[in-house]
Parts: structure tokens; C-alpha cells; sequence
């Protein structure tokens, strides 16, 4: 992996501007590097090594950042979108600098667990198909969800393309009634990501989902003290676990 990055990189990665801003800061001898002010924004970092300090406060460095987000409903999973409002923007204020993007995607209408980062191996590793990373799944549905379905989502599924999807736990927390129109509330645990799959699950056995909430990815679990649109960074055992959990 590579070490060294440009000072002017450096900053901009730890919130300290553009490029412009930073060259002004060094222009001002704000900045230095191991007690003496930079003079080039170009200059070569090590952040192992070498000490930054910018008005005299040390420059606290990171790569990478691994954000936990309560997906609130209206938001596309969508690092841009020239019409909607994006998970990124729920973010921005704080982590703007770090070209976060989020690993796979919830609908718009869909809530929960949704990780933000800049990781790309990470992102890559949970998102692979080969993988098969569990994620699981709040669902409230309409009609009667039983025993019959449980079967049917274990054995799998065919999906309105074609599809048959890979065996799937179905968990029946409570049985609706078509009758009293009320709801059926499940968790379903899948281990791939087609597009709109617990709903297109649902419709392949004549049920309709109406409300979707994603708990765990993986060895991650949605931290339910965060409201909806809330956000934290992942603490570093819940990011060992997950890089861990992922090698094997
Ligand atoms: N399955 C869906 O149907 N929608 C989601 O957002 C995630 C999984």
C-alpha cells in the first residue's frame, strides 16, 4: 500500500479546504510539518511519521471512514442525483471531504442500516456475490405470511425475471389477517442483492410489502438508538468484526 500522500491531499481529506484554501494556509505559515512550516503543498507525507499540526493543532488523519446510517425514507442510496435527495447529504456536513459512497443499495421508500464509506475494498468484498453476506430484513406485509412462505423462501423463489433466488430464512414474528386487514410482520434474512428483492420475494408469493426496514449486514447490526437519518462511525471492534467476518 502507499504511504506517501501530497500535504495539500492530506489536508483536504482532514476538512481543511481546497487546494486553493490549503496553498493560502501555507502561504500564511499555518501550517507545519515535525515543528517547521511547510512551504510546499506538493511536499510528500507520511501520516505514520511525520507530525501536522495547522494553526498549531495537530491534524487528526484518516483514510478511511466507515459511517453507520439509519436510512430515513425519501432518500436515494446515490452518491449524486439531479433530482433527489441523497444518503450523502444526510452526511455531507461532516464528512464531506471524504467522498463517501454507500455499500449497495436500499430503495428509496426502504429504512435501516445503510454503511457509508470510502473504502472500496471493503465495499467490494461485502457487496461481491460470492460473498453471500447475510442481511437482514424487517418487513411488514400485507395479508397472511405462514409457514407455506417460510418453505417456499427456503427452497427459492421465482422472481419475475426468472430468477430463482438462493435459500432465504424466513422468521414470522406475527400472522396478519386479510380479513382484518391487518399487517404480517416478518424478518427475512437473504444472502444476495438483487434489485427490489425482499419485495419481488414477497410478490413471487402473492404478497405485497409495505413497509421495509434493513437491521444487519453481515456481522453488522443497526445501532437502534440512531433515529431515523442519524449517522455514527463504526467503533473499531465493530469494523474488525466486519472485516473479519468477511476474510473467511
Ligand atoms: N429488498 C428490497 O426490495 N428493497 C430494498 O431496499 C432492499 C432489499
Amino acid at each position: 500500500m502507499k504511504k506517501t500522500m501530497r500535504l495539500d491531499k492530506l489536508l483536504a481529506h482532514a476538512g481543511y479546504g481546497s487546494r486553493s484554501d490549503i496553498k493560502k494556509l501555507i502561504k500564511a505559515k499555518a501550517v507545519a510539518v515535525d515543528g517547521k512550516p511547510a512551504k510546499d503543498s506538493g511536499m510528500q507525507i507520511d501520516p505514520d511519521r511525520h507530525r501536522i499540526t495547522v494553526d498549531g493543532e495537530a491534524v487528526m488523519y484518516k483514510e478511511f471512514v466507515y459511517v453507520m446510517l439509519n436510512k430515513p425514507p425519501g432518500y436515494v442510496s446515490a452518491t449524486e442525483d439531479v433530482r433527489e435527495r441523497t444518503v450523502i447529504d444526510l452526511v455531507a456536513d461532516e464528512y464531506g471531504h471524504y467522498e463517501l459512497f454507500p455499500v449497495g443499495r436500499l430503495d428509496k421508500d426502504t429504512e435501516g442500516l445503510l454503511l457509508l464509506t470510502n473504502d472500496g475494498k471493503l465495499a467490494h468484498q461485502l457487496l461481491s456475490p460470492k460473498k453471500h453476506v447475510p442481511k437482514t430484513y424487517y418487513a411488514e406485509v400485507e395479508g397472511q405470511v405462514g409457514e407455506s412462505d417460510a418453505q417456499a423462501f427456503a427452497q427459492g423463489v421465482t422472481l419475475d425475471d426468472g430468477y430463482v433466488t438462493l435459500p432465504a430464512k424466513l422468521r414470522i414474528l406475527h400472522s396478519g389477517s386479510p380479513e382484518t386487514e391487518e399487517l404480517s410482520r416478518i424478518e427475512l434474512t437473504i444472502v444476495e442483492g438483487k434489485f427490489h428483492q425482499v419485495k419481488r420475494m414477497f410478490q413471487a408469493v402473492g404478497k405485497r410489502v409495505v413497509y421495509l426496514k434493513r437491521l444487519s449486514m453481515g456481522t453488522l447490526a443497526l445501532d437502534e438508538r440512531l433515529g431515523p437519518g442519524e449517522y455514527r462511525e463504526l467503533t473499531a471492534e465493530e469494523l474488525e468484526r466486519l472485516i473479519k467476518g468477511n476474510e473467511a
